[in-house]
């Protein structure tokens, strides 16, 4: 935790990270510190027997029968892509507030990006499907955003059997509908592991998540250079691999996920009611019977930029996730209707601001959130 001595006169304040994994670490440090000197005694760096372990934890954890590692969430969803047979002349639904990853992916294996708005909840639009939905869609990727469980469901009655789902989970690691979890719950889900994410590595780390064996062992094979043996390449892959340090961390973290995910849960808790008793934002809205994990906790007001600048200045770590909508990036000019497409994404990213939400931040940093926001309102 910072702190910061604000204007002469005044208290002293406690300053906000926006994140700070130090609470996390500091459990699984020995764990880890154990974990890393094997691998460096065993010499079993790549796709080793702790990156087999962890496969099978989180395939455990999820009830899905298979976990593939690799490099990063992004080839997570391209593997996942690729693996599902989506590739050049098929359109993928994509919802308009993503991170860039989820349209990249789309982009990157030759596909077509089809984007469609999103609810008042963030996530995509179910009207919005229905209009979109056509004989050219071939996937729709269900983004599980912010750590609120999209509902998969609802969609595969919306665009029927044939049409592939494929759930960014990179968000959720941990959140359920009902009695199943995100990332086990179309055909095919990627996932990131990136430091911050509610299941981070020490570095990049992503994996496929299936219950399918051939998608599977399509991704087994692609993202190790196209073969499922050593100098076997029966198709052009990629080098994608979970490396056996990342899995060591993965593994002792998986342990604490549930517990870390309460804290996160409680901790949002606690803002909503006590952002209820202050005019100007507005909490997040959970649809109902949809699990969040809160990886954000996002609300929304007016004056969004100004309020973010003065938080900041003042030691308040918030941020923007995300500032503009992927179809108005100008990496997808090309594959846009462009602006005034997306009303409602559009709208939500000039207000939406997203506060701090990790294990570990206490209810005085919490405290502290609230009155330097109300403040500012
Ligand atoms: C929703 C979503 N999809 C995909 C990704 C891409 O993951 P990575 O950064 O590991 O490539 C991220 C990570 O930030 C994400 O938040």
């Amino acid at each position: 935790m910072t702190t910061f001595t604000p204007e002469a006169g005044t208290a002293r304040r406690v300053g906000v990270p926006m994140l700070d994994l130090g609470y996390q670490n500091r459990q699984v440090a020995d764990e880890i510190a154990e974990g890393f000197a094997r691998v460096i005694e065993k010499n079993d760096f790549i796709l080793g027997s702790d990156v087999s372990a962890f496969e099978r934890q989180y395939a455990d954890y999820l009830h899905v029968d298979h976990v593939v590692g690799v490099g990063n969430g992004t080839d997570a969803l391209v593997l996942a892509l690729r693996a599902a047979g989506i590739g050049a002349g098929d359109e993928v639904i994509v919802p308009a507030n993503t991170f860039v990853a989820t349209a990249e992916a789309v982009v990157l294996v030759g596909a077509t990006v089809r984007f469609v708005d999103c609810g008042p909840d963030y996530l995509i639009d179910l009207d919005a499907l229905r209009d979109a939905v056509s004989a050219a869609t071939r996937a729709v990727i269900a983004v599980h955003l912010y750590g609120q469980v999209a509902p998969v469901d609802a969609i595969r009655t919306i665009v029927g059997d044939d049409v592939v789902i494929v759930e960014d989970a990179a968000q959720s690691q941990g959140a359920r509908a009902g009695e199943r979890w995100a990332g086990a719950l179309g055909d095919v889900a990627a996932t990131s592991f990136y430091p911050g994410k509610n299941l981070g590595a020490f570095g990049d780390a992503g994996a496929v998540m299936t219950r399918s064996e051939t998608i599977a062992n399509r991704v087994r094979a692609v993202r190790n250079h196209g073969g499922l043996r050593k100098y076997e390449h029966v198709e052009i892959g990629t080098n994608s691999r979970l490396d056996s340090l990342q899995a060591v961390v993965l593994s002792a973290k998986l342990a604490r996920l549930d517990s870390w995910n309460d804290e996160r849960r409680a901790i949002a808790a606690r803002y909503t009611e006590a952002l209820a008793a202050v005019d100007g934002v507005t909490a997040p809205l959970t649809a109902p019977g949809a699990d969040h994990v809160f990886h954000q906790y996002v609300v929304e007001l007016d004056d969004r930029d100004r309020v973010l600048g003065e938080l900041n200045s003042a030691g308040i770590g918030a941020g923007i996730h995300y500032p503009v909508p992927v179809h108005l990036l100008p990496a997808f000019a090309r594959h846009s209707p462009g602006a005034g497409a997306f009303p409602a994404a559009e709208r939500q990213a000039g207000r939406i601001l997203s506060l701090p939400v990790y294990p570990g931040l206490t209810e005085t940093m919490q405290a502290e959130v609230v009155d330097q926001l109300a403040a500012r309102l």
